[in-house]
């Protein structure tokens, strides 16, 4: 293997060996975070689909249980694939999950699991009633391309549940959709004819729509929400196709079982959670601390032979806390506050001006896993380069063509992570501001551009990019970044966009591996402050 066993990511979610992907039925029970994910207990690639399942009390140090649903049972017996917890009003989780019920062709049905002992608070048994399955596909339905089932929701006294889909048979083309299924008694579902909500965007994997207060408080809310003016709605939704999750926020008309996005095309894949390495995410409300968090799935940028080699492959970024933008557009991210206990030795720099070329190394601590905040203040904008029409919606293309090392008016300015002494290997997350159209405010891009962060080759390197909606013409704009050896995982202007990129340097290991910020662009750019930590392994899953 090309990659260095010290490369494995040291506070980032991941159990001992093996293949992991998506986050499954995250929940909190009487004292306890539950965290379900899809595992192949028999190697590093995908296959074997099991529920594994880790137990933690505050998000980041983690123990590993036996797996919670292996196949077992008629409608699961091929695998068991994603899936969501609902907790029942008399505090009881379910778990509703995806099987797959025949060899071959992946037929998909949707089955309940219970817990077998309510006093477990470590739920280490769960148990598949014989009516298993509850839903399967028919009327028409792609039945393998049927799955995913949400968090359900209660209203009226009816439960609803999303199950993810296509709209019309077949391809590329096919209308990706979300249908509803309704209801009383947990046991006997139907389906509403039309789906919650379509777009023409391929297969929809892994479904999520849950409520969010409206504009800027921070507090999350239960799926099941009572009916209430000031709420909002978000529908995520992981394009198969594309490999990224997507989201709009909107509207829910629960009479007509129908959701519509305040943005008429915000259906055209606008907003995403994370602009890089992030997919089959899934949320679940926290009614200890009263907040909505967020999983993700990061997968390797390696090869499939590293993976064999390495013998494990995939992680979770960061748990975050999500909420709504104070604009109403979109929503905010950041990492739940617990991660902050992993922090220790650290360094501050303040007021530290760079001229157009320099940059300016962090030294006195590790930075192969650390967490770094800063803050960037730029003098003027007057200065910013012209915003190329043609790339003006794609901000991956703008990166790609606009890299860290193209000299701009105001920006490149940002950080070079896991870099080498030499700098010859560097990943660069950095901000670029483009001038205002008349009458706008300036377009800020932002970047994490991994082309230099390894001499190794066959590695992936995709450069990822997302616009920040922020007025930097007062000045200033904040970075976050959680640098976790393979991971860079990034959080502009206060969790308006996230980044998380997966890179393996071959000089920039370990102690060999340094930070700067530095600034490429023609303007000066002052580092108002800027604090650095090592961070601390937490127990993990006894990796
Ligand atoms: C998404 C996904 C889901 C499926 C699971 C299988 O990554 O393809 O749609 O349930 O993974 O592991």
């Amino acid at each position: 293997s090309i990659v260095d066993p010290q490369l494995r990511p040291g506070y980032h979610f991941q159990p001992p060996k093996n293949w992991i992907n998506d986050p499954n039925a995250p929940l909190y029970y009487k004292g306890w975070y539950h965290f379900f994910y899809q595992y192949n207990p028999r190697g590093a690639v995908w296959g074997n689909i099991v529920w594994a399942h880790s137990v933690s009390r505050d998000l980041i140090n983690w123990v590993a249980l036996e797996p919670a649903i292996e196949p077992s049972i008629p409608s699961d017996q091929y695998g068991c694939w994603s899936g969501s917890a609902t907790m029942l009003p008399d505090g009881t989780p379910a778990i509703m999950y995806t099987g797959i019920d025949r060899p071959g062709v992946s037929y998909q049905v949707q089955n309940v699991a219970y817990p077998r002992n309510r006093s477990d608070p470590l739920l280490r048994e769960w148990v598949k009633p014989g009516y298993n399955p509850i839903i399967v596909p028919e009327g028409g339905i792609n039945a393998t391309q049927f799955r995913d089932p949400t968090t359900a929701w209660r209203a009226g006294g009816r439960w609803r549940l999303l199950v993810g889909s296509v709209a019309a048979a077949g391809g590329g083309g096919a209308r990706g959709a979300a249908f509803v299924y309704r209801s009383r008694d947990f046991l006997r579902w139907a389906r509403v004819r039309r789906p919650l909500h379509s777009a023409p965007t391929g297969m929809w994997e892994c479904p999520d729509f849950y409520p969010v207060e409206a504009a800027g408080r921070r507090e999350g809310l239960d799926t099941s929400v009572p009916g209430r003016p000031r709420v909002k709605y978000v529908l995520k939704n992981s394009l198969d196709l594309r490999r990224y999750d997507y989201y709009t926020v909107g509207t829910y008309d629960r009479r007509a079982e129908r959701y519509v996005p305040d943005d008429p095309a915000g259906d055209e894949c606008r907003l995403r959670y994370d602009y890089g390495n992030f997919y089959a995410s899934k949320t679940f409300y926290d009614p200890a601390r009263r907040r909505r968090v967020l999983w993700g799935w990061a997968n390797e940028s390696d090869t499939t032979a590293d993976d064999v080699a390495k013998g494990w492959a995939g992680i979770q970024a960061i748990p975050r806390t999500v909420w709504l933008d104070p604009s109403g557009k979109q929503l905010l991210q950041w990492p739940v506050e617990e991660v902050d206990a992993l922090r220790g030795k650290s360094v501050t720099l303040k007021g530290r001006v760079l001229k157009p070329g320099q940059h300016l190394e962090v030294t006195g601590l590790q930075t192969a896993q650390a967490d770094v905040e800063v803050s960037f203040e730029v003098p003027t904008v007057a200065g910013a380069e012209p915003l190329d029409p043609a790339l003006a919606h794609d901000a991956e293309r703008l990166c790609g063509a606009r890299g860290a090392d193209v000299v701009g008016g105001v920006g490149p300015f940002g950080l070079w992570v896991l870099a080498s002494a030499d700098r010859r290997e560097r990943t660069a997350v950095f901000f670029r501001v483009f001038r205002a159209a008349a009458g706008g405010k300036p377009v800020v891009l932002m970047c994490s551009d991994p082309t230099k962060s390894s001499l190794n080759p066959n590695l992936y390197k995709p450069t990822f990019a997302g616009f920040v909606d922020t007025d930097i013409s007062n000045g200033r704009i904040s970075l976050r970044s959680l640098i976790d050896r393979s991971v860079v995982e990034s959080f502009g202007a206060g969790g308006e966009t996230c980044i998380l990129s997966r890179v393996y340097p071959s000089l920039a290991i370990g102690k060999n591996a340094r930070l700067y910020a530095f600034n490429n662009g023609k303007a000066d750019v002052k580092v108002s402050r800027l604090k650095a930590w090592e961070m601390r392994k937490p127990l993990m899953n006894g990796a």
